[in-house]
């Protein structure tokens, strides 16, 4: 039962549970009238202290779609957090109000020192350079829709892996199921940390610069931004961010069937002329996100 449980990082939910999230999610997908007003009278509170703009329209969106309503603050500036007052009476006030919250931070642990205080569900909706456990569910979702298991996989990473807070939540997430092996590729600045390495079997994974080298033995190539706003030094960031683009003549190194993910937004790492090759699923992966946010909104208020 994931009703009133806080979702703060991957491994919060099983296995099993996340499989009978993402059974509620294809039912959503095949009929979503049906659930036009599963949270009707419901109220869902989004708090960003970072900028936005997929992850809080999604949730948004999945909000509106199932028949519930939103408030919330997109800018810390404009609520009381500009007067000092801590995160913990703000989640508790905010309970007072609403029946669910999403919370983004730029502080990693912020949303998980929230959830200590909370008396509602509370949503992890990316925290620092740490962990992204929605922007996960999306990702495993759209694997299982165009690979049709998440199982048994070669996934490349490529871009920041060491601030990407998405893909240290994917990794953990992935490395639950059996026989998946990552390729980590990134310049040696950006290099995966060894925490979420050190969780791996050595023989599951390598670490590589080399993205065209790379591509011919990938089921996925997952792109990422460098994450400019983590960066200690401009002059840093401004070397490392065009170290990777990936285009239409790299593409044919690539298996015919293996799909290009982004948990966007894009910067410079995809060209555009790559946005019309059928492998290229991105967009269809922020769609993803909506119907995932829906079914995660319905079981974490055990509604029907
Ligand atoms: C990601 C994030 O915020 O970590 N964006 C998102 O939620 N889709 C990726 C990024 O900002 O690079």
């Amino acid at each position: 039962m994931l009703k009133d449980r806080h979702l703060i990082e991957p491994e919060d939910f099983t296995v099993g549970e996340l499989q009978e999230l993402f059974e509620l999610g294809d039912r959503i997908i095949e009929s979503p009238e049906k659930y036009s007003g599963a949270c009707r009278g419901k109220l869902l509170a989004t708090l960003f202290y970072e900028p936005s703009t997929r992850t809080r329209f999604s949730f948004e969106a999945a909000m509106l779609r199932l028949g519930g309503q939103t408030i919330g603050f997109s800018e810390p500036g404009s609520s009381s957090v500009s007067k000092g007052e801590s995160i913990g009476d703000t989640i508790r006030t905010i309970g007072c109000y609403a029946d669910i919250a999403v919370m983004r931070h730029p502080k990693e642990g912020a949303p998980l020192l929230a959830s200590k205080k909370s008396v509602i569900p509370l949503i992890n909706a990316g925290d620092g350079g740490h962990q992204h456990p929605t922007q996960t569910l999306t990702d495993l979702m759209t694997i299982r829709r165009y690979k049709r298991r998440l199982d048994n996989l070669v996934i490349g990473l490529c871009g920041d892996l060491k601030f990407g807070r998405t893909v240290h939540s994917l990794v953990k997430a992935l490395s639950r199921y059996d026989n998946i092996k990552f390729v980590f590729i990134s310049p040696n600045e950006l290099e995966i940390p060894p925490h979420i390495t050190d969780k791996l079997d050595k023989d599951q994974f390598e670490i590589t610069q080399n993205l065209e080298g790379s591509l011919g033995k990938l089921d996925i190539l997952y792109m990422t931004r460098v994450q400019r706003e983590r960066f200690f030094s401009e002059d840093e960031y401004l070397r490392l961010k065009d170290f990777f683009l990936l285009n239409a003549k790299k593409m044919e190194k690539a298996k015919q069937d293996m799909i290009v993910m982004h948990p966007l937004p894009r910067v410079n790492e995809i060209s555009t002329d790559m946005d019309t090759d059928e492998r290229a699923v991105y967009f269809e992966q922020a769609k993803m996100g909506m119907y995932i946010r829906m079914a995660l909104i319905m079981r974490l208020l055990g509604v029907e």
